[in-house]
Parts: C-alpha cells; structure tokens; sequence
C-alpha cells in the first residue's frame, strides 16, 4: 500500500509560521513524523510540498496508477481551487483532508473545503497528530 502525502503553500514555513496556531515543530519534523507514521502501519509513503496549485495538480494527476491513496493538505487552496478538487476527482484516488488547525473555528473564508466534497474524511484541530489519524483512515479504508 503506497501513499502520497501532499502539503500545499506555507507550509515549508512551520515551525516559524503563527506558532500560536500551528504549533513549533517544523515541516521537517512533520515529514519524519508521517514516515513514521506510515512505516508503523506498514505502508510506504511519499511526501510532497509546493507553494505552487498547478504542481498540486500535477502532482494528483501523476499519482493515478501510482499510489492507492492521498493525505492531502491543501492549506490556503483549501478554501479556493476548484482545480484540485477537479484533479482529486480525475484520478479517483480515495483521499482523505488534514487541517492542523481548527478551521471550522476561524474565519469565515475558512468555512469552505472544496476539497471535502471529495475527500473520504476531514480532519482538523489536531495538530500534527491529525496526520497520523488521516493514515489510519485511509489504511482503513483501503483495507475494506
Ligand atoms: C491549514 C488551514 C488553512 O486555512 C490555512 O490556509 C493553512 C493551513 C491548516 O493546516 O490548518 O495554510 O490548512
């Protein structure tokens, strides 16, 4: 079972970006934590970051044959790109959303996921933990 782990923008930034709300460990950190993660489950895992939505897409449209399943956050894209949600639903990947935050208790324009009308689950407000959950999920699901 292989999956890909997708970041999207700023969040190469962890550790430094809004401590208050993202925590202090940094997207290093992140990235040996998921293969961790992974390797617990017996899964192998591929992590990607990019600031960029069109290398998010390429990325997705990549995957398909590749991976069985996608943990993707797509931070600030979340809220605006229909192109990744698009992408998701191409490939038919079974995905599942992570949000370190709680999204759902922060601004307004934070209150859409176009990716959620896709995903399998959302999972948010758990820090980096929420990762770990998402690859449960997924193994879960994968496993049915
Ligand atoms: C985020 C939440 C998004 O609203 C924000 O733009 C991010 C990170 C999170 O992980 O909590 O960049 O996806």
């Amino acid at each position: 079972m292989k999956i890909l782990i997708i970041n999207g923008p700023n969040l190469n930034m962890l550790g430094l970006r809004e401590p208050g709300i993202y925590g202090d460990r940094n997207y290093a950190t992140l990235c040996t934590l998921c293969e961790q993660w992974c390797a617990e489950e017996g899964m192998e895992c591929e992590l990607f970051q990019t600031n960029h939505e069109g290398a998010i897409v390429d990325k997705i449209q990549e995957a398909y044959g590749r991976f069985d399943g996608i943990v993707i956050n797509p931070a600030a894209y979340t809220h605006t790109s229909v192109a990744i949600l698009d992408a998701l639903k191409a490939v038919s990947i079974p995905t599942v959303e992570v949000h370190i935050s709680k999204v759902s208790d922060r601004e307004a324009f934070r209150q859409i996921s176009y990716v959620s009308l896709y995903a399998l689950r959302t999972i948010e407000g758990m820090g980096f933990e929420g990762y770990r959950e998402a690859i449960c999920a997924l193994k879960k699901h994968l496993n049915k």
